[in-house]
């Protein structure tokens, strides 16, 4: 089974990976965010896509979501690993942290969300009630585990659109709703993964205090240093995990 990895900010380049060969790839969507990346890591085959592209230039709304995941199947990946920078809305989860989300709730508006939307196509409603697969989290945090690397094993991931970041109120909000931490890219990739019927893990990585709980402005530069670290640390956990998929 080949694993596919899509790495955000602070992840644009895989360490660890040792490259075989890239490939420009169209899918019936468009194009992917930049050319796909193969190699092994750990021994084991995986393709690695930088979810923003080259010198980070598209912004999470403008991500095209639909060619990335048609794309990782289109070249046979079977499971994607998604890593993503977040803001902490739990008081519990500080910077350099990491997290393996088991739910979601999506913010975004006017992004293309379905493989299923077209007036050609039968019209599809999929299950998605655990939006991460189970199996692939839990050999995730089992490798954590085993390795002491330390985790939140749990989280609901708010998806909001961006570029902005939030309001202290839409943190307060989603807080209300929930969520443990807030992100930009979440979606719609997972609900795409899982209608190519793609397995689909996130590795979020806590970046910064969300908007309203540190008393301070959001700075990216703040994040960028923070996020160094917990990329850092997600790929530890990524060359463990892979050969035990
Ligand atoms: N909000 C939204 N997306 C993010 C944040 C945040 O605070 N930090 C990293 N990505």
């Amino acid at each position: 089974m080949l694993t596919g990895i899509i790495g955000g900010s602070g992840l644009a380049r895989l360490e660890g990976l040792t490259i075989t060969h890239r490939e420009v790839i169209r899918s019936e969507y468009g194009e992917p965010s930049g050319a796909l990346t193969f190699g092994q890591m750990s021994g084991t085959d995986i393709v690695f896509l930088n979810r923003h592209g080259p010198g980070h230039i598209i912004p999470p709304h403008r991500v095209n979501y639909r060619a990335n995941v048609h794309g990782m199947k289109q070249v046979g990946v079977e499971r994607i690993i998604a890593i993503n920078a977040v803001g902490a809305i739990d008081d519990g989860l500080n910077p350099v942290d990491l997290v393996i989300p088991d739910q979601i709730i999506d913010y975004t508006y006017a992004r293309e969300h379905t493989f299923f939307g077209s007036e050609d196509g039968p019209v599809k409603h999929v299950d998605f009630t655990c939006p991460y697969t189970p199996e692939l989290r839990r050999k995730i945090i089992d490798t954590a585990a085993q390795n002491n690397i330390s985790l939140t094993p749990t989280g609901t991931y708010a998806a909001t659109q961006g570029p902005r970041f939030e309001t202290a109120a839409e943190i307060n909000r989603m807080e209300r709703d929930g969520a443990t931490i807030v992100g930009m890219t979440g979606m719609p990739e997972a609900i795409l993964a899982r209608e190519l019927e793609l397995d689909y893990a996130m590795i979020a990585v806590v970046s910064n205090a969300a908007a309203g709980r540190s008393g301070e402005e959001i700075s990216v530069d703040e994040i960028m240093s923070k996020l160094q670290l917990g990329m850092d640390k997600s790929r530890a956990l990524l060359e463990l995990a892979i050969p035990q998929l």
